[in-house]
């Protein structure tokens, strides 16, 4: 899968190359082309941004600097995301979404934004990571390609997608490891057993659990099996 970033600060990017994102870079299963806008300023200054029209306070980065950054990477077939706290807000439905695009270009504002002209040219969706403010569009675009590489094939093992938080819709069911007792707590006796179709009807239970202590939200807005709505009866009582 390509990524393209359009951003003022590509050295921001360099956490992508740790750990999985890394290695899924290194084998080739994605590949995270960064695009500095600066070098796309027509000023000997190297400047990419200029006052409000209109007057008030910041910078707005400019349509025609922002444009030929894009036109550099630009293809028919690529989807181009602006990420602003307007934008729609990132969940993991839209990343599994996201995840089937063969190439995605990120844009990524500075200062107080981008010129609209250019927004409305080339951009096909607008994307948020969360209701906050963060100071320029780098760490959402972050967020986008590390949740979005998850999905990529070869990225994880196999079966990491299928059972994480969020996937069936429901948490994710507690974890343990060694050593069986920690400070005087010791792992729940069913983990021991063997049987493992005990453990997963008991992981399955803690995931329903898990949900609907804090996450309460999320049953609302779902599709139960009947198995699990007798659980979760019993659960409530
Ligand atoms: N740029 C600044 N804040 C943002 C947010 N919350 N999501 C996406 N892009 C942003």
């Amino acid at each position: 899968m390509q990524f393209d970033v359009l951003t003022l600060f590509p050295e921001m990017f360099n956490i992508l190359n740790e750990s999985i994102i890394g290695r899924a870079q290194e084998k080739k299963l994605i590949n995270i082309n960064l695009v500095n806008i600066r070098d796309f300023s027509k000023d000997k200054h190297k400047k990419v941004d200029d006052t409000p029209y209109g007057g008030g306070a910041g910078m707005v980065m400019q349509a025609d600097v922002v444009y030929d950054a894009y036109k550099s990477v630009a293809n028919d077939k690529a989807k181009v995301i602006y990420l602003t706290p307007q934008g729609k807000k990132l969940n993991q439905k839209k990343v599994e979404e996201l995840s089937k695009e063969k190439h995605l270009i990120l844009l990524c504002g500075h200062y107080e934004g981008i010129d609209q002209r250019v927004i409305d040219k080339i951009v096909d969706e607008e994307i948020s990571i969360g209701d906050y403010v963060l100071t320029g569009g780098e760490i959402p675009a972050m967020v986008l390609i590390d949740s979005v590489s998850r999905y990529v094939k070869g990225v994880l093992k196999d079966d990491s997608i299928k059972e994480e938080s969020f996937s069936n819709n429901l948490l994710e069911y507690p974890q343990y490891t060694r050593p069986e007792v920690f400070e005087g707590q010791s792992v729940p006796e069913i983990l021991l057993t063997g049987n493992h179709k005990e453990i997963d009807k008991w992981r399955k239970e803690q995931s329903l659990k898990m949900t609907l202590e804090k996450r309460p939200d999320i049953l609302e807005n779902i599709e139960l099996s009947e198995e699990n709505k007798k659980i979760l009866e019993k659960l409530k009582k």
